[in-house]
């Protein structure tokens, strides 16, 4: 079972679009990956056609109703099975912050021996609240998108800080790859972040594949759809298509 979850608490920085386009790719390679939208915006379970008209059709009743995940799981055009997300869920932090054990909930369903088979795809919402602690307990790699601009920099070492604080927890190093998206070798910008990154940064933690700027990959989730079904011969499709190669070279996707 590989679980990954697409975290940066920083928002607008590629999270939903590397989750979206990962979920495709892991589907083209003939799996039946499944979407798990854990962001009360729900902007991944709108481009997959799979929004919950209830809050109760989403995973806001999974956290507050015990509802298996399941039971509210489609199955969308892209041949991945979504878990969808609800504005509600924004309540959630409020509503079970302090409950015993809610930060391993989602590991728990996940991990569970009549669990949906995987590999399973996280996107978070830009905050470190209940339901990214969620993703993060749950996942067995990190996946976090690094935007090329200096602030996505800084939002980066944050995230590498946040995680680090949280070692003594998990008893273990988490596994984590910072991913460079909107990349774009003629920007000295570009150039700048990538070197800053590999001083910052464990230069082993840093994917190989960077996601370059792609207008195909801004645009597909305006026609509802992931660039594989949009532009399959995009400088997006083939990025996303090379970062599953390099996750499933390093076992993180069997
Ligand atoms: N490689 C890329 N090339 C061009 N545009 C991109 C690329 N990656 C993301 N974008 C665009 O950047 C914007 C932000 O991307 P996205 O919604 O994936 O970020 P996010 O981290 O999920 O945001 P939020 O924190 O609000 O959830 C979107 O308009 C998206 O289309
Ligand atoms: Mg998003």
């Amino acid at each position: 079972m590989s679980i990954i979850a697409v975290f940066n608490q920083k928002g607008g920085v590629g999270k939903t679009t590397t989750a979206l386009n990962l979920l495709a790719a892991i589907a083209q390679r003939g799996q039946r990956p499944v979407g798990i939208d854990l962001d009360p915006q729900a902007h991944l379970s709108h481009v997959f056609g799979a929004q919950a008209k209830l809050a109760d059709d989403s995973v806001y009743s999974f956290f507050v109703r015990q509802r298996p995940l399941d039971d509210i799981a489609r199955i969308t055009k892209s041949g991945v099975v979504v878990c969808p997300a609800h504005l509600e869920l924004a309540k959630v932090d409020s509503m079970l912050g302090k409950s015993v054990n809610i930060v391993t909930r989602l590991r728990q369903a996940l991990r569970a021996p009549d669990a949906m088979p995987g590999p399973v795809v996280i996107d978070t919402c830009p905050l470190f609240n209940v339901l990214s602690l969620n993703a993060v307990f749950a996942c067995d790699l990190l996946l976090v998108p690094v935007s090329c601009d200096f602030l996505a920099l800084r939002g980066a070492r944050e995230v590498e800080r946040a995680l680090n604080a949280l070692e003594p927890v998990f008893r273990q190093r988490l596994p984590r790859r910072y991913l460079l998206t909107r990349y774009d070798a003629r920007r000295r910008m570009s150039r700048q972040v990538v070197e800053q990154m590999m001083e910052a940064l464990r230069p082993e933690d840093v994917c190989a594949t960077r996601i370059r700027e792609s207008v195909m990959l801004a645009e597909s989730p305006s026609v509802e759809l992931d660039v594989f079904r949009h532009a399959p011969s995009s400088h997006g499709a083939l990025d996303y298509q090379a970062l599953v190669e390099e996750l499933v070279g390093a076992g993180f996707v069997e």
